[in-house]
This record gives structure tokens, C-alpha cells and sequence, in this order.
């Protein structure tokens, strides 16, 4: 477990104090794929970078697995640190190494292997990711998603229980970012790392993340499971990463004056049609479908239904009522004229 106490980050520049962060707190459990989101500028790599103390609190505490790592002396604390990996938007692999080389390095830092250990580790490691061909090549020689593969299988190589990823996809096209985030589901699932993850896409923290902070300006500003946080966003800033995912828009075609409309917000799709039709038969009331999606949220679905109610106000409330026994939630449409 991953505790962020009342942290404060505060950098000293020629121009005076930066407040990268003011007082941060958040807590992530084992086995979670945790996204921070946020606009540039946010604090999200200020806020990561302090769980392998590549950063140090200027106030507060950051405890993992009970013990707090802002207090570790050099030796300890490079211990520790193989218990977390990290991954980067740019990759950071070296050079001048080859494949095995980098995924040798943290291997070798550690003293724990010894030279046929190594190497069966790095085949291990490789097949892991896909690319035990790529063995003897440079990272000149790979794709950007290669490459990524490659920063992951060394990252993973000193058998971390925690990886942190700051925005690992945001240099891939979308195509290789899916199968970038389909193998560190794998590794969360299949493995038990727990993984944080940074982002400014809300598509990826959409896919894969169980949980969610929102940042801005050093503060988190909503914090949520990903499907409450989803169906239910409240802060402004959250509303609009929300919203550059899902289109949730009403249609301008839609008279909210003239008609009254109402959100469906469900998460079986399957039961929606036919208790719709025998609930609008029941009280005599008319659902129509103005406008539907259907989103993919981690593992559960979303729908999302504009709908329209035609009948007697009564009828309508009842049938509402009824509705949200079934597990669908509504809100009204504002600007419905009776
Ligand atoms: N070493 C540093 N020295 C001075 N200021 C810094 C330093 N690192 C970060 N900052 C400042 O702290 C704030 C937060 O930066 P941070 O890199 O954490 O944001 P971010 O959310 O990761 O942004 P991005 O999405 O652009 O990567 C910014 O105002 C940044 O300029
Ligand atoms: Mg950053």
C-alpha cells in the first residue's frame, strides 16, 4: 500500500518558490492500477516521482508498505527501490546497450543474480514482452512500442511489487498505446504489480485503471473509483476529461423546452430495452431514445441514454420510480417548459 500524507512540494527557482504540490494526499492499495490525471503543469510527475523518492517532500509523508521512504538512508533506500520500477514517456533505455544490456543493468545493480541467473532472466524477461528476437539488437534499431516493451521488461526485472508509469504512452500512436496498456494489464493481473500510472489521455485511464485522482495546480481535485468517477464526475475539471471521452452532449436538435427529457445512466445493457417497454406499458407512458452510448469502462459497461418521456406528469414519476429500482440511475433535463 501507497500512502501519500499531507505532502508538500515546493522547488526554489532563480524566480523565486514553485509549489509543485500543496498538501497532497492519497492512498492506493496493493493490486490497483492507479491513474493520475491532469493538464500539464499539474504535479502528476512531481507527485510520482516521491514513491521511489526521486523527489523529496518539502512537509508531509510518503509511507509504503508501512514505512516511510522520505527517511531511508542511500543504502536502504536503493533496496527499496528495486521493489519499484519505473517506465517513461521518452523510454530512457541506453543507447549505446544493447537489449540485454539495459535489462541486465538493474540486474547487476542489485548483486543478487549470479552470470547464468542474468541471463536466464533476461530471456525470461523478454519472452514476457514479446521480444526475445529483438535480444541482440540497440534501441535505435526498435519502434517506439519496442522500445516501450523493452523499458517494461527492465523496469520488471528486479521482480518490483510496484511500477510506475509516467505517461508511457503518450509518445506511441494509439494502435501501439492499446498494446502497451493491454500488457500492463497483464502485468497487473498476471504478476500482482500494483501500477500508477500518469496520464493526460482519459482514454487510458478509461481502459485499464481500477481507480483515479484528478490534479490541478498541485491539488488533487476528485478523487474515484473509475466508474463513479466516470458516471458521476462533480468537479468542473473533472467533468471536462470526462467529457473528452464521452460524448455526453445533448444533440442540438433535442428541444429540451418542449420535451421532457430525462438521463438514463446504466451499467447492463442487456436489462435496459426490456424493462423499458414493459415498464412504459405498464403505466402507459412512451420512452423515446434520442440519443445512446454504450462506453467500455475498464471492465464494466456504461450506457448513457437521452431519453424522452411522454405521458401524464403521474405516470411518468411512477414509471421513473420503478426504472430506478431496476439499477438505472436518472437525471432530469433541465429546461422542460409544462
Ligand atoms: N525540478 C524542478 N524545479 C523547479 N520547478 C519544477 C521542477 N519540477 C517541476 N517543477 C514545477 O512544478 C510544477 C509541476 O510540474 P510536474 O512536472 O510535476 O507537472 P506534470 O503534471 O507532470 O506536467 P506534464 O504533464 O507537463 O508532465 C510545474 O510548475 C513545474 O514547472
Ligand atoms: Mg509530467
Amino acid at each position: 500500500m501507497i500512502e501519500i500524507e499531507d505532502v508538500t512540494k515546493r522547488f526554489e527557482t532563480k524566480k523565486g518558490a514553485v509549489e509543485a504540490l500543496s498538501n497532497v494526499s492519497l492512498s492506493i492499495e496493493k493490486g490497483q492500477i492507479y491513474g493520475i490525471v491532469g493538464y500539464s503543469g499539474a504535479g502528476k510527475s512531481t507527485l510520482i516521482r516521491l514513491i521511489n523518492k526521486l523527489e523529496k517532500p518539502t512537509a508531509g509523508r510518503v509511507m509504503v508498505d508501512g514505512e516511510d521512504i522520505t527517511k531511508l538512508k542511500a543504502q536502504l533506500l536503493r533496496k527499496r527501490r528495486q521493489n519499484i520500477g519505473m517506465i517513461f514517456q521518452q523510454f530512457n533505455l541506453f543507447k549505446a546497450k544493447t537489449v540485454a544490456d539495459n535489462i541486465k543493468y538493474p540486474l547487476k545493480l542489485s548483486k543478487k543474480y549470479s552470470k547464468e541467473q542474468l541471463d536466464a532472466r533476461v530471456d525470461e524477461l523478454l519472452q514476457f514482452v514479446g521480444l526475445l528476437d529483438k535480444k541482440h539488437d540497440y534501441p535505435a534499431q526498435l519502434s517506439g512500442g519496442q522500445k516501450q516493451r523493452i523499458g517494461i521488461a527492465r523496469a520488471l526485472a528486479t521482480e518490483p511489487e510496484i511500477l510506475l508509469c509516467d505517461e508511457a504512452t503518450s509518445a506511441l500512436d494509439p494502435e501501439t498505446t492499446d498494446e502497451i496498456l493491454r500488457l500492463l494489464k497483464r502485468i497487473n493481473r498476471e504478476l500482482n504489480i500494483t501500477i500508477v500510472l500518469i496520464t493526460h489521455e482519459m482514454e487510458v485511464v478509461k481502459t485499464i485503471c481500477d481507480e483515479v485522482a484528478v490534479m490541478e495546480k498541485g491539488r488533487i481535485v476528485e478523487q474515484n473509483k473509475v466508474f463513479e468517477l466516470f458516471t458521476n464526475p462533480k468537479h468542473p475539471t473533472t467533468k471536462r476529461f470526462v467529457h473528452s471521452v464521452l460524448n455526453d452532449d445533448i444533440p442540438i436538435e433535442v428541444d429540451t423546452t418542449k420535451r421532457r427529457v430525462y438521463r438514463f445512466i446504466f451499467n447492463h445493457q442487456q436489462i435496459l430495452e426490456p424493462v423499458l417497454s414493459q415498464i412504459g406499458r405498464k403505466y402507459d407512458v412512451d420512452f423515446n431514445i434520442l440519443y445512446g452510448s454504450i462506453t467500455e469502462l475498464t471492465d464494466r459497461l456504461f450506457g448513457n441514454l437521452l431519453i424522452e418521456a411522454v405521458g401524464p406528469d403521474y405516470q411518468v414519476q411512477l414509471a421513473l420510480i420503478e426504472l430506478n429500482q431496476h439499477g438505472i440511475e436518472i437525471k432530469e433535463v433541465e429546461g422542460f417548459e409544462s
